[in-house]
């Protein structure tokens, strides 16, 4: 039994930064809140935490509303870091574990840990501002996983990251997730985080525009293309798919839109029964492309449709 977004709404005045939104979060697998910036993905999330109240709807757990004794149990990582810029990294982090109820040696042995697992471990004894800020940001994450949390929440972990720091914040989320935690992270970096999520929620000016399984939107899109390099000039077969569009047919290369329900190997199958195919391909839509799909959006120059 999961998380749940029931309906949730908020303004702050007469802006609607959230529109009756619901989703549903599973434990043990990493779920994406992804959208553009002033989507409202922080808005969702502090109301998540509770520092915010909705002016409708609720967040669940095993069909309740959620409560102050269940979010002890959560980790957050707020979108404004909030570190002590005097505090050396070791202490920081060991002393937000106290704050969760650990006792002094759990915390310092959770924290030296967590610091090991980010790559901070040499950085124990220095300033928090002395470090760079992709460490100040791990170290962020290192005080919001340091209790060992059932529900991480973490706001936007991966902006300004250098790629070897996302791939260790990635390792560090699907560690969790296959140890049964629940991961809700927020990014406006869509194609950055499609192969770490599996679930996403894509909203947009405060609306769900897109949920599921990123696996199963990817393939189900009507955005998929096959691209086949054929030793044959005839196309007669193709007659067989009246559904499916040429994009390009440019020597030997065909690149063709397939519709949703359509069978790559089908089509594969039947290009080989007409000709010898030398190099084939299946391109899935990015992330963004589904985005600016489901958001109608105009695409940019470099977008495909
Ligand atoms: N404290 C606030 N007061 C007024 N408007 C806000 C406040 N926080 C957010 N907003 C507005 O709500 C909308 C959603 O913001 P936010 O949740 O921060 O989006 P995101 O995190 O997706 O970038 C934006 O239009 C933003 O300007
Ligand atoms: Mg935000």
């Amino acid at each position: 039994m999961g998380l749940e977004i029931h309906d949730i709404a908020h303004s702050f005045g007469d802006r609607t930064a959230l529109d009756r939104v619901s989703f549903d979060i599973a434990p043990g697998v990493i779920t994406g809140l992804l959208g553009p910036n002033g989507a409202g993905k922080t808005t969702l999330l502090r109301i998540m935490l509770g520092v915010l109240s909705p002016d409708r709807g609720q967040v669940r757990y095993s069909d309740r509303p959620v409560g102050e004794e269940d979010r002890r149990q959560w980790g957050y990582m707020p979108q404004e870091r909030g570190l002590y810029p005097g505090m050396p990294a070791g202490d920081q982090v060991t002393y937000f574990g106290r704050l969760h109820g650990l006792s002094g040696r759990d915390a310092t042995s959770n924290a030296h840990a967590l610091l090991a697992e980010l790559g901070l471990e040499d950085r124990w004894n220095d300033r928090t501002d002395k470090l760079s800020g992709g460490m100040q940001q791990r170290l962020q994450l290192a005080a919001s996983l340091v209790h060992d949390p059932s529900v991480m929440v973490l706001d936007e972990p991966f902006a300004g990251l250098d790629p070897l720091a996302v791939e260790s914040l990635s390792e560090t989320l699907r560690l969790r997730a296959r140890g049964g935690r629940t991961v809700l992270f927020s990014s406006h970096q869509l194609d950055l985080v499609q192969d770490l999520c599996q679930d996403i929620a894509m909203v947009d000016h405060g609306r769900t525009v897109l949920l599921g399984s990123v696996s199963t939107l990817r393939a189900s899109s009507d955005r998929r293309q096959l691209r086949l390099h054929v030793m044959a000039p005839n196309r007669d077969w193709l007659h067989a798919y009246p559904d499916v569009t040429v994009v390009t047919d440019e020597a030997d290369d065909l690149r063709l839109a397939l519709p949703p329900g359509i069978d790559p190997l089908d089509v594969l199958d039947a290009a080989r029964a007409a000709g010898k195919v030398v190099d084939f391909g299946l391109d899935l839509p990015t992330l963004s492309q589904l985005f600016l799909s489901a958001a109608d959006r105009t695409l940019d120059p470099a977008g495909v449709r």
